[in-house]
């Protein structure tokens, strides 16, 4: 170093100083879940920092915040004996587990009623568990559990971790203290660590826990700190020179304090009723967590009663987990077959051997596509891992290799539609492999009838998905508009129609033809003209006519509308059936009000983005999208940095938190009536 620049006091100070402000800032962001400044701002005073530290390195100490990019690579981890063993959980798989869990420690604690003994009911985050060492309030240590006495040293990969601070905050900390918690990456981090992983052409992980354990365990702590990795603390081990408080839950708001970050779902629970209940809330809202989780674990609140209580073996008896049923079940393919959507997609199908996941029985797997097929090798015959999450389609995770029987074959696409017979194509750049034959595919005619009838487009109640099936494999109707003039009696000759219903069916689409325009341009189902592109060309043209007319020019003056779906527009009024099927529709009475004139342009709202969470009071969240949309705003599922207003009413879920972490403006209902009114 240039023997020029000397340290002064001053610098000392400043470093420090601004250490002091850096490590405040990112305790309000990532404990609080509150910054008080933008980004800018924060990022103005880390790079002073380090500009500083990098013109007077003998200043870098080890807990400076800049120093969180990772160390040299280590050839192998170190071992760390846990100066207090790191337990396990019982776990509990149903409620009547939970009520002997319940009626044992009652017992054990002499209490009359289990009713009364009050619980922390915390999420049971899929992670891994780590515990944290701080001496004076410095981090100086981080291992994993291993075999619960042993485990590696992981120091250098969690000082990477933002969330993890390097100087505890506040005061009343004990000397030593040990916290243990759970290492995760939230879903938006798992997503994004994928697509990237794939953009490099690098190996991508099958859930959020494989994606957190594969980032903590690097050797090279420079690759951990490029891992969206997060900490949540929900315990502790050695503690020395000071005391905790007695109650768990308030244990976790003295870590709170200190500035670890604690999830913000732990809560205070009176008896196994209130653990139950808390089991099923969280349940509810499972999927809307940022993070994963696979159950619950209860634990009693009072220290001496959980010290009363003791340990069996290698786990607490004053805590359990309760788990969520498995997400994740073993189960073998019986066949591919393939599926054409509406738009002439081809998409492979596993068909299994019937398997129970996450309390649901599943019998089909969608493999996408060829691609898909490819990166996980899947065979007829093959053993697999079927995932679920929420409500979507089941996933084949992976392939037990090891269980693949002899003679297997490759799976490959058919070079015909299975069902029409007409060429498939695959389209360069494209994953998805199509059928060439539109609607002369009895496939893609029926999934264009039921896009018709859905709820957001001309809401055809009556018909549904298995009603369209029928009456297009009868040779009743061929086209959407042919549905209008389906009798009595046709319906009635129906399997599964009675009288009643062939009279709900003529009913539902009497009063589907009152519609509006930009509900008819979605229902035709134009590729790639979803509810707000349909919006945009209804307000924009005015009337049927002049869009049916427009050239690619003309389309491409719409909001949102490039010159790939002005061609797609082009080309689906060019073709005669198109014309015919909506001639035939105004035939039949479809009508919808005069569009008054474009609003978009003056709306204040316009190409605004909300989202919505949470139960309204005046009205459903699908009428309020309608308006919204209407006045040219765009309703988003997720809350993101581009988020404009979130619509917050009752019990909302973690959209909430999220749009308040991000400092997006946020609307009750007032608010928003207000706005659009
Ligand atoms: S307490 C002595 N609390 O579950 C109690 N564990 O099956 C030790 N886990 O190894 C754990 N969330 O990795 C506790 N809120 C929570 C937890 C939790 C997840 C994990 C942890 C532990 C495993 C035990």
């Amino acid at each position: 170093m240039p023997a020029s620049k000397a340290v002064t006091q001053a610098i000392v100070e400043r470093v420090n100083d601004l250490r002091q402000q850096v490590n405040y800032h990112n305790y309000r962001y990532y404990v609080l879940d509150n910054p008080e400044i933008p980004d800018a701002e924060f990022d103005k005073l880390f790079r002073e920092l380090q500009a500083l530290e990098h013109q007077f390195p003998e200043l870098i100490t080890s807990d400076s915040p800049t120093q969180r990019v990772g160390a040299a690579p280590l050839k192998e981890f170190g071992e760390v004996r846990h100066a207090i063993p790191m337990l396990s959980l019982a776990n509990a798989f149903s409620e009547e587990e939970v009520q002997g869990f319940g009626k044992r420690i009652a017992d054990m604690l002499k209490h009359k009623d289990p009713d009364h003994i009050e619980f922390t009911a915390e999420p049971k985050l899929d992670g891994l568990a780590i515990s944290l060492r701080y001496e004076k309030g410095r981090f100086t240590q981080a291992a994993t559990r291993g075999d619960g006495e042993t485990g590696e040293d992981v120091t250098q990969n969690v000082r990477t971790i933002h969330s993890v601070p390097l100087q505890l905050v506040g005061k009343g900390y004990p000397d030593v203290l040990e916290v243990r918690g759970e290492v995760f990456m939230s879903r938006e981090g798992f997503y994004a660590l994928n697509k990237k992983q794939q953009q490099l052409g690098a190996k991508t992980f099958a859930n959020p826990r494989n994606a957190a354990a594969g980032s903590l365990r690097q050797l090279d702590s420079a690759i951990t700190a490029s891992r969206p990795l997060e900490f949540f603390g929900y315990g502790f081990g050695e503690i020395k020179g000071g005391k905790l408080a007695p109650h768990q839950s308030e244990i976790l708001e003295q870590f709170k304090s200190w500035g670890i970050r604690v999830c913000p779902e732990v809560k205070k629970v009176r008896g196994i009723k209130g653990c139950l209940h808390y089991y099923a809330n969280i349940s509810e809202r499972r999927e809307q967590l940022d993070y994963e989780i696979d159950g619950v674990v209860y634990k009693v609140n009072a220290i001496a009663q959980q010290e009363e209580l003791g340990f069996v073996s290698r786990a607490p008896r004053w805590a359990i987990a309760h788990k969520f049923p498995a997400q994740e079940a073993l189960t073998t393919i019986k066949a591919i077959d393939v599926q054409v959507g509406r738009t002439g997609i081809l998409t492979p199908v596993a068909r299994l051997e019937p398997v129970e996941v996450g309390g649901v029985t599943v019998t089909n797997a969608t493999l996408h596509n060829q691609d898909e097929i490819e990166r996980l090798d899947v065979r007829v015959g093959d053993t697999v891992i079927i995932y679920r999450a929420g409500d979507v389609i089941p996933k084949v995770a992976s392939v037990v290799k090891e269980r693949r029987p002899r003679h297997t074959t490759l799976f490959k696409m058919p070079d015909k539609c299975p069902e029409c017979g007409s060429d498939v194509e695959r389209v360069e750049g494209e994953a998805a492999t199509r059928c060439t034959g539109g609607l002369a595919c009895p496939a893609q005619r029926k999934n264009t009838i039921k896009h018709f009838n859905s709820r957001r487009a001309m809401d055809i109640e009556g018909v549904g998905d298995k009603l369209v099936d029928q009456l297009v494999d009868k040779g009743l109707i061929e086209d959407a508009a042919d549905q209008y003039t389906l009798t009595r009696e046709q319906l009635a000759g129906l399997e599964r129609m009675a009288e009643k219903s062939a009279g709900n069916v003529l009913h539902a689409l009497e009063k589907s033809k009152k519609t509006t325009l930009a509900r008819f341009i979605y229902a035709l189902g134009i590729r790639d003209v979803g509810e707000a592109t349909a919006l945009n060309l209804a307000q924009h043209f005015g009337d049927l006519d002049a869009i049916m007319e427009a050239n690619e020019e003309a389309l491409q003056q719409v909001p949102d509308i490039g010159p790939i779906v002005a061609a797609h527009i082009v080309s689906f009024f060019k073709q005669k059936h198109n014309q015919q099927v909506i001639k035939k529709l105004l035939k039949a009475g479809v009508h919808w009000p005069q569009v008054s004139q474009p609003i978009r342009s003056e709306s204040k709202l316009a190409g605004k983005t909300f989202v919505i969470t949470g139960a309204l009071a005046t009205m459903k969240r699908d009428e309020l999208k309608d308006k919204l949309i209407a006045l040219g705003a765009k309703v988003s599922g997720s809350v993101s940095k581009n988020t404009d207003y979130v619509v917050v009413g009752a019990e909302p879920g973690s959209k909430f938190d999220k749009a308040q972490k991000l400092g997006i403006e946020i609307l009750d209902e007032d608010g928003i009536l207000r706005l659009i009114k």
